[in-house]
């Protein structure tokens, strides 16, 4: 494929789903029941509208921001999202190598692929990992990964712990997918689990029934008892990396997690790309709810949201709304499916010509420049 003729995030999906196999398309595509919040999460930036100013210097526009005090280029990262060489064998890996060419951060899935120590293994000395964390019902299980963690701590900076899925979302596609033979172009198991780095086993997976979608099959042994109360002393106790948390689809939850900074260093709103529980709100209604009924929590937390975005002028939206920066999920998995590591460098893609310092996102072309000259001027008006 050539990967110049792709200009969009539709087509990347249009062209991974041609050729990645239906098994691991029926995992990426899915969300649970009526797809009614995967479908609000894109719909509700589109139903959005810019109000853009004229008369605004735009030739120097600077894209690169924080997460938790790192310098990254974009504001966008790579959400963790579970199996990335059921697309391609470049996997996760290929991911963090589009990331470093553009300055992102990923945050890598418990239930990646390849181990934490393959994916980090060429990371350039300022690239910015996080890990996410899916408290298992044994908790030495987690204790483990999260030593393992604090060892890799040169390049993971922080736990992603994720709260919305205490139970697998009925994902009917990857569901009736469950028969279908995998036909994968190579082995995919997830290996972040107590094993060591070169093992390709997977205890925690022993003994559960074997006819489930990918879905069900990874959350066997996730813990369903995670409270404010005991779960973040516990994980105090057992890492010294900050937390962010993840899933957080309410302002009273947001508030909840906000008193406890400085521990607690930014919350991801998400329903989980529409795949944990269906109706759930889209991560833009809760940054609304935040700034209406408790915008103290921005000054406490940084605020990043995932979802639905698909577009640069997405991402200018969740910033003017209050959010720090912006996750993408399926993108990067359909990016390495339409092409590997270039496919999700193409995702990722920044430009930079003269006099324009235009560095873009997602094919940063003719619609582009409208959205720097937003960009402009709420960075004018905020700063
Ligand atoms: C996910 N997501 C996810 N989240 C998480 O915390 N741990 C995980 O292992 C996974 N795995 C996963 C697999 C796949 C195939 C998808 C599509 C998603 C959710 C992910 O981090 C993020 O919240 C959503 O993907 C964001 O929505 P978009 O960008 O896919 O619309």
């Amino acid at each position: 494929v050539d990967l110049d003729s792709i200009l969009n995030i539709d087509e990347i999906e249009e062209v991974a789903t041609k050729q990645i196999p239906y098994k691991a398309w029926a995992y990426y595509y899915s969300a649970s029941d009526d797809l009614q919040s995967k479908a609000f999460n894109g719909n509700v930036y589109r139903s959005i509208l810019l109000r853009p100013r004229v008369f605004i210097d735009c030739t120097r526009c600077d894209t690169s921001t924080t997460f938790l005090g790192h310098q990254v280029k974009l504001p966008i990262y790579v959400s963790p999202a579970a199996m990335a060489r059921l697309a391609h064998p470049d996997g996760e890996w290929g991911i963090a190598q589009a990331c470093e060419k553009y300055g992102a951060m990923q945050i890598i899935s418990q239930n990646a692929s390849m181990t934490p120590e393959q994916i980090v293994a060429n990371a350039g000395p300022n690239q910015v990992f996080g890990w996410q964390l899916y408290v298992q019902n044994e908790r030495n299980k987690s204790e483990a990964m999260l030593a393992r963690m604090n060892k890799l701590a040169a390049c993971i900076k922080f736990i992603c712990l994720t709260l919305d899925a205490p139970v697998p979302g009925k994902r009917e596609h990857d569901e009736r997918s469950k028969n279908v033979a995998a036909n994968l172009p190579v082995r995919a198991t997830t290996t972040t689990t107590v094993q060591e780095p070169q093992s390709q086993s997977l205890s925690k997976t022993s003994t559960k029934p074997k006819t489930m979608g990918m879905g069900q099959s990874l959350f066997w042994g996730t813990a369903a008892d995670l409270t404010w109360r005991t779960t973040l002393p516990w994980l105090a106790e057992h890492t010294h990396l900050p937390i962010v948390l993840k899933g957080i689809q309410t302002h009273e939850d947001a508030y909840l997690a906000s008193l406890h900074a400085p521990h607690v260093k930014a919350i991801i709103l998400s329903n989980h790309g529409g795949r944990a529980l269906d109706t759930a709100p889209p991560a833009v209604h809760t940054l609304l709810e935040i700034r209406k009924y408790c915008p103290e929590v921005f000054d406490r937390v940084e605020v990043w949201v995932d979802g639905g975005i698909k577009r640069g002028t997405d991402v200018v939206k969740a910033i003017c709304l209050g959010a720090r920066g912006v996750g993408v999920g399926r993108a990067a998995l359909f990016g390495l499916g339409a092409g590997g590591t270039e496919g999700v460098a193409r995702v990722l893609e920044s430009k930079s010509s003269f006099p324009f310092l235009v560095v873009g996102f997602f094919f940063l072309g003719d619609w582009g420049r409208s959205v720097w000259i937003c960009v402009a001027n709420v960075w004018e008006i905020h700063s």
